[in-house]
């Protein structure tokens, strides 16, 4: 059975793969790839059975399968947001397109047979998936950074000590408890700093749960009230918040809110630092609660130290440390 739901995974994975660069939003379909799934075709009566079997197998499943695509997703388009009840929109379109698939299987057919209906299973659900991304709230986002042909961004994969510098952070300035948001999937500055003795945890929709780590939408975590001494977030939540505000997308009154929520879970004198800066909201922030100070990254060593009033496109080069005062 271990081999069989190796096999299914491994498939998967591959059908991905060769569809690395479609993009659906230009009513491009999706292809298969054959090979993977000829030992899938010739254990199908098995495969039937453990579908039937292992409720859970088919559950995770569906969840592997909507994972993957956000994940697939955002990493080529960094900004996009999904809701709770987009994710359930997409699992319950994976449960469908594994029906399908469960249906087919149960048919007595060839291999080409097989993969010509594959294809149309893959061909309707090519439709689906697209007209999915169309009713998300992230699909103005989507569309302002269109291409025909993807390619993905570099995203997530920043040396601790890389983040450290471009943040001006010197390790002996920082005090635990930390938190990283938007971490990355490697979670290499939280791994640094748990190898150092900090009390730290990273959070990111695409890291993996473990003892420093929290696989969660920033959305959805909770920050806690009065809880942290420095929060740290290298492009990660400003760096989304700025690209909403100047994509003028529908997400700035729930960034608003977190980011509030966010300074709410600092400790007295407890630092928010960050970058990019985020000067449209910053400007707000009661100057009785909150110091802020900027710093501009300007080239590889040298970090200028200034209280300016700065324009938003000066957002993009400065990091903000923002400390609780009151
Ligand atoms: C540019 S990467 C930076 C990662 C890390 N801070 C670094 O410098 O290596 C931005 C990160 O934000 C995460 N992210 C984006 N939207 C998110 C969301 N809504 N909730 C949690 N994490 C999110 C992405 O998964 C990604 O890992």
């Amino acid at each position: 059975m271990t081999e069989l739901k190796n096999a299914v995974l491994n498939s998967i994975q591959e059908q991905y793969k060769v569809n690395f660069n479609k993009n659906l939003l230009y009513n491009e379909k999706l292809e298969i790839h054959t090979y993977p799934l000829i030992y899938l075709h010739k254990n199908r009566i098995e495969l039937i059975k453990l579908f039937k079997n292992e409720q859970n197998f088919l559950n995770n499943l569906v969840k592997y399968f909507s994972d993957y695509t956000i994940y697939f997703v955002s990493s080529v388009n960094q900004y996009l947001d999904i809701n709770n009840t987009e994710i359930n929109n997409l699992n319950f379109l994976y449960k469908s397109f594994i029906n399908e698939i469960m249906f087919l299987l149960n048919r007595k057919t060839t291999f080409e047979k097989f993969i010509l209906y594959f294809k149309n299973i893959m061909s309707d659900h090519s439709c689906g998936l697209s007209n999915f991304f169309k009713n998300i709230k992230s699909y103005e986002i989507l569309k302002k950074t269109f291409q025909q042909k993807i390619t993905p961004v570099v995203c997530s994969d920043y040396s601790a000590d890389f983040q450290l510098e471009i943040l001006n952070l010197a390790l002996n300035t920082i005090q635990s408890p930390v938190l990283d948001i938007g971490c990355g999937k490697k979670a290499h500055l939280v791994k640094k700093l748990k190898s150092l003795n900090f009390d730290v945890l990273g959070m990111d929709r695409n890291v993996m749960d473990s003892a420093i780590t929290r696989n969660q939408d920033w959305f959805e975590f909770d920050y806690g009230t009065n809880k942290w001494k420095t929060i740290i977030s290298h492009l990660g939540f400003s760096n989304n918040f700025l690209a909403h505000h100047v994509m003028n997308s529908g997400f700035l009154e729930d960034y608003t809110r977190c980011y509030l929520r966010i300074l709410k879970s600092l400790k007295m004198g407890g630092k928010f630092i960050y970058t990019p800066s985020i000067n449209f909201v910053e400007k707000f922030l009661p100057g009785n609660n909150f110091f802020i100070q900027k710093v501009r990254v300007n080239t590889r060593y040298a970090n200028e130290i200034f209280n300016l009033n700065l324009s938003e496109l000066d957002s993009y080069s400065t990091i903000s440390v923002v400390e609780k005062i009151g």
